[in-house]
């Protein structure tokens, strides 16, 4: 995106000096932070320090802030674990909640999972899905809000390595394709560089560093501009240390 376009695009979101606190204990702090329409956002930072918070606060599940927090058009929400509903079959899953002729609905909905590669599984139970199938189906159900803005919450956290190559790809391509801005949280250092335009570092309620990742798609974990951005991150995070040591150790082993 050039600065002409961001210049005269709505933000899809616009935070303003947001604060939350719990019982008096204070977890975000005084968070700024501005998000493009269409533009993919990592958000990392240690476990704790608020990310979940500010994403549900995004996401209208939280009115409990402070400050200004302004979201231009339907936001939609991913999580790790898929929340399907058990006793509904996957399309039905999809498009829970919406109004609508059943025959429409079903229509949408499997072109919702055949953009997840899932329309074979439409007539399953959720608990025959795998983790990647479910996450899928989560991601279909998302979609077919037609979201301004996806929220995923570390949805690939519990994913195992291949499947996760596997999400990683089909979330970049999705993005691409249907213009939503994303905001992902994650721990994973390598899935923030792998996937964002810009990546927000978190810490002590703060967006303490926020820099955008200036690689050509696809990227490649190779390539020394990755290694730099991840090096940033971790420097950011105060593990760049534990994570020469794992390396050596890794190394050697
Ligand atoms: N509803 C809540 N009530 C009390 N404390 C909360 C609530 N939600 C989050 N917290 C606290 O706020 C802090 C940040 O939580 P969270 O945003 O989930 O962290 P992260 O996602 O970065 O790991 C944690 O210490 C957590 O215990
Ligand atoms: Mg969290």
């Amino acid at each position: 995106m050039n600065a002409s376009t961001q210049s005269r695009a709505k933000a899809a979101v616009t935070a303003r000096g947001v604060g939350r606190s719990f019982d008096g204990r204070t977890v975000l702090r005084d968070i700024h932070l501005t998000i493009e329409p269409g533009e993919f956002l990592a958000i990392v930072g240690k476990s704790g320090c608020g990310k979940s918070t500010l994403l549900r606060a995004i996401g209208g599940l939280d009115a409990g802030y402070t400050g200004d927090l302004h979201v231009d058009g339907t936001v939609a929400f991913g999580f790790q674990d898929a929340r399907l509903l058990p006793w509904a079959r996957v399309w039905e899953n999809v498009v829970f909640g919406l109004g609508g002729p059943r025959p429409l609905l079903r229509t949408q909905a499997l072109e919702a999972l055949a953009a997840v590669d899932l329309a074979g599984h439409a007539d399953a139970w959720p608990r025959t899905l795998s983790g990647g199938e479910a996450q899928r189906a989560a991601l279909a159900r998302s979609l077919i809000r037609e979201p301004a803005v996806l929220l995923l919450d570390e949805p690939f956290g519990a994913l195992d390595a291949l499947t996760r190559l596997r999400m990683h790809a089909l979330v970049n391509g999705l993005w691409r394709n249907k213009g939503f801005a994303v905001v992902l949280v994650t721990h994973d250092v390598e899935e923030a560089v792998l996937l964002a335009d810009r990546v927000a570092v978190l810490d002590n309620g703060r967006v303490a560093d926020l820099f955008a990742v200036d690689l050509p798609r696809p990227r490649a974990r190779i390539d020394e501009r990755f290694e730099a951005a991840r090096q940033r991150i971790l420097a950011d995070l105060g593990v760049l240390e534990l994570d020469a040591v794992v390396s050596a150790h890794e190394r050697t082993s």
